[in-house]
């Protein structure tokens, strides 16, 4: 077991890390079955750093077949205690426009059909983790510090509602989104989050906005295309890196 500083988990867009140096790659099969494809470990900022495409490297996972369980189970098996998880979004509430970066505090989980926890099997004993505040605060505040160190515009704070897809949400469905209470819209932000907590891995969520979500900008009739989706996640990723090198500063 090698000593990891940050596990990074890459949604959609986010297929490598280009600055890890030194990688080694890893193919661990979990008692939850296989990741969605290899862990490469190398170095990033002096220190060592996992990363892991969520739907693979060819983006070949959708969201609601990713073995959410497998991934974290994998990244702890190397020596992982703390996970970054990178999630292409789309933006509901005025602060979340395209190419924003943020860093959620509140989940509203709209998924279904998913396997959502580590106490599926039978005999597993049954936990009830505490998820008041589903992403760990001292990991958020590492990342909001950070951001803040790095230069890099982050809102501190938001909703990630977390929903089904592959399909993208109707008007109708984004509108009651609102009023629950979301900011953010995605598809992979659970079970993940509340797997990470049962699994005992420290876990914070950056959320990088690629759209309005449907009907929420200022052309309610916008159409949302997957051009428009990697053209902002890529724009606004260009201060990832210095990001993420302030956060692993921060840690021994
Ligand atoms: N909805 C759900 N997930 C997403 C979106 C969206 O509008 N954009 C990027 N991921």
């Amino acid at each position: 077991m090698t000593n990891i500083a940050l596990a990074i988990i890459g949604g959609t867009g986010l297929y490598k890390l280009a600055d890890l140096q030194d990688v080694e790659t890893h193919q661990p099969v979990t008692r939850y079955g296989a990741p969605s494809g290899p862990i490469r470990i190398g170095t990033l900022a002096g220190k060592r750093v996992a990363f892991l495409a969520r739907h693979g490297e060819g983006h070949s996972v959708p969201p609601h077949k990713v073995n959410y369980r497998a991934n974290l189970a994998a990244l702890q098996a190397l020596g992982a205690t703390r996970v970054l998880a990178l999630n292409t979004v789309g933006g509901i509430t005025e602060r979340f426009g395209p190419r924003v970066l943020a860093c959620p505090d509140q989940i509203i989980d709209y998924t279904w059909g998913r396997i959502s926890t580590i106490c599926e099997e039978e005999g597993t004993e049954v936990l009830h983790v505490d998820f008041g505040d589903p992403y760990t605060p001292s990991l958020r505040k590492t990342v909001v510090a950070a951001a803040s160190r790095a230069g890099v515009a982050l809102v501190d704070g938001g909703c990630y509602g977390a929903t089904q897809g592959p399909r993208l949400e109707t008007k109708a469905e984004i509108a009651r989104m609102r009023r629950d209470g979301c900011d953010l819209v995605g598809m992979t932000g659970m079970p993940e989050a509340g797997l990470a907590r049962e699994l005992g891995l420290e876990y914070a969520c950056l959320a990088i906005v690629a759209n309005w979500a449907a009907g929420a900008g200022p052309d309610s009739d916008e159409v949302i295309t997957l051009d428009d989706v990697l053209a902002n996640v890529a724009a606004a990723s260009a201060g990832l890196p210095a990001l993420i090198g302030e956060v692993l500063s921060g840690q021994g």
